[in-house]
């Protein structure tokens, strides 16, 4: 059973009241759809992600999908004036049997919310995350209280909002041809007379509406609360030879020295010594399990494209770097004027901050083989949060 999820983004987020519609907003290191979308792309239950956003605003998210390598994105497609019409041009690029929809704003789901939610459409057809309410709810009338509604009936309604896609295509049609609109996508098939379930939601699922939610979302997805990150850390080292008629290149840079360094690829030591680092606190193996120097595509290839892979696949598994630090071990030459120029490369790969990013040369007062000039090494640490679920 193929299941498609729609994500629409394409609101305005008025009442976030920032410069920028909220989805685009960075938290935690990286826009609030790359937050989502990293949950999608780590349920496996789900396959292809369609994504609504503004007209205006597609080639953005089409640099974020490419930045953070977001594999299952099939479209990106425009939004309409109301969410309803969003997800109906959503609707129309799906080829699951399946579609779970979820708003963009709601970069707090988890992958057990959404698989409970396609256990539950599977079975019954449509149904909805939800959370009991906590506060009372009192029907307001010009400031005087009406009626005091029983609690116990009355739940929170989130996405995913989980169907059968001919059920929610016939409910969307239907509400087009009628002229009706609804804030929710089961409000439309609940006016069919279908039975609509409910999934349990999280209190943590909100929306992202008003600038106070930003706190609380911040906490949740950053590195503050230590309940909900998982910490890693990685080590990496490696040394080339230093040889004639080769070009020199550290962290992504080309320095100007009479040698370069001996290898398949460009053979940036501060590069693999990095790589290696963020792969071994993601538990992923190294880089010459994946990019190994017997595969002639490797030859000669710049670093940079190493670390840019490596840097995917912390993002498919949900990993975030924290910190890169890297001690470049050689005698000659002087890479502190290079370094400024290697930190912002070393952030673009891995899609980071460079304030996150440090690198640092020492000598070893002519000892060994660094100090006679034989050979350059590198020694790196990274440590990379995910979330603990
Ligand atoms: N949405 C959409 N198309 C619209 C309106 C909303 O795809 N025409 C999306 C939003 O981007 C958001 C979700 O639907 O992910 C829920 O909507 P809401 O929280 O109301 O977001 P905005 O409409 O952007 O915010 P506001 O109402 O404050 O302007
Ligand atoms: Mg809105």
């Amino acid at each position: 059973m193929k299941v498609s999820a729609i994500i629409p983004g394409a609101g305005r987020g008025e009442r976030f009241g920032k410069p920028v519609n909220k989805v685009l907003w960075v938290v935690a290191g990286k826009p609030v759809l790359a937050h989502t979308l990293s949950v999608f792309e780590k349920c496996r239950a789900v396959s292809e992600v369609v994504l609504v956003v503004g007209e205006q605003e597609i080639e953005t998210a089409d640099e974020i999908v490419r930045r953070f390598g977001f594999t299952k994105v099939s479209a990106i497609v425009p939004g309409g004036k109301c969410r309803q019409d969003s997800v109906a041009n959503g609707l129309k690029r799906v080829t699951g049997e399946i579609v779970v929809i979820h708003d963009a704003a709601r970069p707090l789901v988890t992958c057990e919310i959404i698989e409970r939610s396609i256990e539950e459409a599977a079975r019954t057809g449509a149904c909805i995350a939800a959370v009991p309410v906590i506060d009372t709810i009192k029907c307001v009338e010009d400031g005087v209280v009406g009626e005091t509604l029983d609690r116990c009936n009355l739940y929170a309604v989130q996405t995913p909002q989980t169907f059968r896609t001919d059920l929610i295509v016939s409910a969307h049609d239907r509400a087009r041809a009628d002229g009706v609109y609804a804030t929710d996508d089961a409000a439309l098939v609940e006016r069919l007379g279908i039975k609509v379930t409910i999934v349990p939601g999280s209190y943590d699922n909100i929306k992202m509406t008003t600038p106070e939610d930003l706190d609380l979302v911040a906490v949740k997805l950053g590195v503050c609360s230590e309940k909900l990150a998982l910490f890693r850390t990685g080590l990496g080292y490696d040394v080339h030879r230093l040889v004639e008629g080769r070009r020199l290149f550290l962290g992504g840079v080309e320095i100007q020295f009479d040698k370069g360094l001996a290898g398949h690829s460009d053979a940036d030591v501060v590069l693999h010594a990095i790589a290696d680092a963020c792969l071994g606190a993601a538990a992923l193996g190294d880089i010459g399990r994946h990019f190994p120097d017997t595969d002639p595509q490797y030859k000669d290839v710049s670093s940079l494209k190493l670390l840019e892979c490596v840097g995917k696949m912390l993002v498919a598994e949900g990993w975030r770097v924290i910190n890169v630090d890297a001690v470049v071990v050689c005698e000659r030459p002087k890479i502190a004027p290079y370094v400024p120029l290697m930190i912002e490369r070393i952030a673009g790969a891995l899609c980071t901050d460079p304030a996150c990013i440090s690198v640092k040369g020492t000598t070893t007062e002519g000892l060994g083989f660094t100090g006679r000039g034989e050979g350059i090494g590198c020694y790196a640490i990274a440590a990379l949060a995910n979330r603990n679920d």
